[in-house]
């Protein structure tokens, strides 16, 4: 393997649980020293002692049941998340795209959003500026792009966020699930940015529910299984015992 872009080293991550007040709150307060510690020791463990790497330029596909812990890996690399235990080494610019609508405002105009968010993604204003045009064009939203985002359907805001990352020049890209609203012409588009980000030695991890899409981008594929990494391997042949 090439050197590691990222590496996580028995890399685990706990929260502690909601638990229902059973005795309402005074006694909850009357009790408070057990109480305390009930809810101390109450954890749970989303990811347990996971260990991989990314070589420069791989592309990773992560795969798995809903709430597996696919979102918390991405959380984790990103540095949005932090370890409960382990340690996590990330070598380059990281630029990401983890949730439908993150990093935007409501009340903003899809034009304004693409302004906002291109600078939190690391961008200068000129910068965003001078690609706007291209980023608009990438989103094909057409006059929806001067109305305020809270007005944009699930698909359409996943083009947005898309489209601005599609403009930045990533040396390490995160996606989770987010072509899955898309329709098909827009994935189409992503998965074929997303080609030329791969040629360009980029490094991917992306978390998809579709095994087609993940053929297509990854050269490995891990799958998280009850809180910790069941198969690591190239897409065939980890792919059939997922399914
Ligand atoms: N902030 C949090 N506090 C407590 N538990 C959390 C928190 N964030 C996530 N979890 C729990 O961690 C587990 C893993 O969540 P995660 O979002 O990583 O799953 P996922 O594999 O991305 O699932 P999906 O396919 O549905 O997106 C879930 O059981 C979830 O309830
Ligand atoms: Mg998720």
């Amino acid at each position: 393997m090439n050197e590691p872009a990222i590496l996580f080293d028995r890399v685990s991550k706990s929260y502690h649980l909601y638990h229902p007040m059973t005795g309402g709150i005074k006694s909850f307060l009357f009790h408070l020293p057990e109480a305390v510690k009930i809810l101390k020791n109450s954890r749970y463990e989303v990811l347990k002692e996971v260990t991989f790497q990314v070589g420069k330029g791989e592309s990773l596909g992560i795969i798995g049941r809903n709430g597996a812990g696919k979102s918390t890996l991405l959380g984790l690399i990103a540095g949005i998340i932090k370890p409960t235990q382990g340690k996590i080494a990330v070598q380059g610019r990281i630029s990401s795209l983890l949730e439908l609508g993150g990093g935007f405002h409501p009340e903003l105009t899809g034009r304004e959003n693409i302004v906002m968010n291109g600078v939190l993604l690391g961008l200068t204003k000129n910068e965003v500026f001078q690609k706007m045009d291209e980023i608009i064009e990438f989103s094909d939203l057409g006059d929806f792009i001067d109305q305020p985002i809270k007005i944009y359907s699930s698909g359409m805001l996943a083009r947005l966020g898309f489209s601005v990352v599609a403009n930045l020049d990533p040396e390490i890209l995160l996606i989770d699930e987010i072509l899955a609203v898309g329709d098909m012409e827009f994935q189409k588009k992503c998965l074929k940015k997303m080609m030329d980000f791969k040629k360009s030695g980029a490094t991917m991890v992306f978390v998809s529910h579709s095994m087609e899409n993940i053929k297509l981008l990854c050269d490995r594929v891990i799958w998280i299984d009850r809180h910790t990494i069941k198969i690591v391997g190239s897409p065939e042949e980890v792919i059939p015992h997922y399914v």
